[in-house]
């Protein structure tokens, strides 16, 4: 059932009303630069654990890498999360790879058939990517202070920029029909709050066994962007802190977030 009406906070309320944290308070805003950038203020002036907003329209959507989140006015998914983990910060680098691992079974459930997970946190649908996982975090020291978890994922978006046809794609595209966003949306939020729940308990090993279930690569022969330079190796497995463990000619080598790009199989 195709639904392009708004997102209305009084909606999503109760959707969520059966989950314990993600959804409690809910902002929803036509347009906006980045729902990222309104989850910062809203945190900065003292937003609870789990708040969340969506848009319609994002102006300046932004992407991880520096890059720009390109999404037609309300066919997707732009929401983000303020989040509060009373967690070590060593371990914030697990909410990209939870979140996805959220976004993954919440896909297989309304679209009955199995994604991909991408390291550290694309989710893929034939290859192409369905879904984008942006994190940023406040830290000081060994504290969080707060977190925000920006999720982009294209629901009915039909077409895509002659640049990125190739490698995107939507719930829509894939399946053939279209999609309520408000349904997609609930589906989402009940996910994330089930693993966000975990996390918080600090069940990593359920996490990362979660996110081994969905990552086709492993086991595969990979090439990425290391320091400027395209090397090929065999991605092996995730460390407890998300790194992929790559073995590139005799040793293994643990890859952060940082340290490599444009990872290709
Ligand atoms: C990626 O590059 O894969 C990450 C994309 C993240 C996009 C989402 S859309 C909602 C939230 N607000 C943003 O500006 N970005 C994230």
């Amino acid at each position: 059932m195709e639904n392009t009406s708004a997102f209305s906070a009084e909606d999503l309320l109760v959707r969520l009303a059966g989950n314990s944290v993600v959804g409690k308070n809910v902002h929803c805003y036509q347009s906006a630069t980045s729902t990222n950038d309104i989850g910062h203020s809203l945190a900065k002036a003292g937003a609870a654990d789990g708040t969340l907003i969506t848009a319609e329209f994002q102006t300046r959507g932004k992407g991880r890498g520096g890059n720009v989140w390109q999404s037609e006015q309300s066919e997707n998914i732009t929401f983000s999360l303020v989040l509060r983990p009373k967690a070590d910060a060593a371990k914030i680098s697990l909410l990209p790879l939870m979140a996805a691992l959220a976004v993954a079974q919440a896909i297989e459930t309304v679209l009955q058939r199995k994604s991909e997970i991408k390291w550290p946190n694309d989710v893929l649908i034939d290859r192409k990517k369905i879904c984008g996982i942006l994190l940023e975090s406040a830290i000081s020291g060994s504290s969080v202070e707060y977190v925000i978890l920006g999720i982009g994922v294209n629901v009915n978006q039909a077409a895509f920029p002659e640049e990125i046809m190739n490698q995107a794609t939507s719930l829509r595209l894939s399946a053939g029909q279209s999609f309520s966003r408000a349904e997609v949306m609930e589906e989402l939020s009940k996910k994330l709050d089930i693993w966000y729940l975990a996390f918080c308990k600090g069940a990593f090993d359920a996490i990362l066994d979660g996110w081994r279930s969905y990552a086709d690569m492993l086991g595969k022969e990979i090439s990425f962007l290391y320091n400027g330079e395209r090397l090929n190796g065999t991605a092996q497995d995730i460390d407890e802190q998300g790194c992929l463990i790559v073995l590139a000619g005799s040793k293994p080598l643990c890859l952060s977030q940082a340290e490599i790009s444009n990872v290709r199989y």
